[in-house]
């Protein structure tokens, strides 16, 4: 595996390793993505056992533009052009209607597929250079914490993939927000920085979310429990309940997560990282530090509760799966 700054060179080179069924890594402006040609069902399959992926969890196509879409879904509604137009390219994913001609490893056997352009100056040359859809989940084992910069992937993967292209920090930090579009009504499948007001607000109508209206069996992170989630038990918790808790545990090795704070009391047992109280910066960072809150053999994560207004949704979204084992337990 090989780590390349990207330029238009190894962007070119990117290109040809994906054309001959190779797995290549790139940054987007949600998180980097562990990408291969979506049509070459060899190199779907790589992505599913570098992962340790299920194969039944469907993959999200990448596409240069929104013109690309029908080469990959039929019937596709007005809503769908509407949201495009507003957004593209955006953090935003679109599930439609699959073709019938479209590869069924890459959408986990179902009929429809989730299609996305990127804002991000790299992944966009990219998919110019290759010219096809690049099938690309988050560059991370299964469940695991997505990585925001080229050196996570290399942690995460090593010799799985075969180039990496290094563009820095990924802007917005959480992945794209998913909505699907191949129902009767508009559903929410993931949070994510373009929000559920904003969608409603283009659409001029509702946007369900699932347990609102759950009829599909999909397989979608949105919908599991446990993901993201760091190997260090986390736990979300009110400031004063932090607090009480290093009192009362002198004995552990304690990490804080702090939204905004520098009163949490540091020592040698315990660790404070304070992310900022603004939802951008906060995102921008979240994954990073606890990837660093994870190395330091820590027995706990308190995770300090973050505001929940509405533009604080995706973060509250995934910090509820990062603690979610530990709050079962
Ligand atoms: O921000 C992102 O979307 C990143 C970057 C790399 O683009 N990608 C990403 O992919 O987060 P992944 O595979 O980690 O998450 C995609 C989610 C999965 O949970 C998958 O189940 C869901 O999208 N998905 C894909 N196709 C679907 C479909 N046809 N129906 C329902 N869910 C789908
Ligand atoms: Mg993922």
């Amino acid at each position: 595996m090989t780590i390349f700054n990207a330029t238009s060179h190894t962007i070119e080179q990117a290109a040809q390793c994906l054309k001959k069924g190779g797995l290549v890594a790139f940054p987007t402006e949600t998180v980097y993505g562990l990408g291969a040609d979506a049509q070459n069902s060899e190199a779907l399959k790589r992505i599913f056992i570098a992962k340790n992926r299920p194969q039944d969890h469907p993959l999200i196509v990448h596409l240069a533009s929104f013109d690309q879409f029908d080469a990959w879904a039929h019937d596709i509604p007005d809503s769908a052009v509407k949201l495009a137009q507003h957004f593209f390219p955006a953090p935003l994913a679109i599930i439609l209607k699959k073709r019938h001609d479209i590869n069924t490893i890459v959408t986990g056997g179902q009929d429809t597929i989730a299609l996305r352009v990127p804002n991000h100056p790299v992944a966009l040359d990219l998919l110019r250079a290759f010219g096809g859809g690049i099938a690309a989940p988050s560059a991370n084992r299964f469940c695991r914490i997505s990585p925001t910069q080229a050196i996570h992937v290399q942690q995460e993967l090593g010799e799985r993939v075969d180039l990496i292209l290094d563009g820095g920090a990924c802007e917005i930090g959480v992945e794209s927000t998913i909505i699907d579009l191949s129902g009767e009504h508009p559903m929410l499948l993931r949070y994510g920085q373009v929000m559920r007001s904003e969608l409603e607000e283009v659409l001029n109508l509702n946007v369900l979310i699932p347990d609102v209206l759950r009829k599909s069996t999909v397989r979608t992170a949105g919908m599991m429990n446990t993901h993201y989630a760091p190997v260090t038990p986390a736990m979300l918790c009110e400031s004063m309940a932090i607090l009480h808790f290093v009192q009362a545990n002198t004995q552990m090795n304690v990490g804080i997560l702090s939204c905004g704070h520098d009163d949490f009391p540091s020592s040698a047992h315990c660790t404070v990282m304070s992310l900022p109280a603004n939802p951008v910066g906060y995102a921008q960072s979240l994954y990073a530090t606890l990837r660093e809150l994870d190395t330091l053999k820590l027995d706990v994560i308190l995770v300090e509760t973050p505001p929940q207004t509405e533009n604080w949704q995706a973060i509250n979204d995934r910090l509820a799966k990062a603690t979610h084992n530990f709050r079962e337990r």
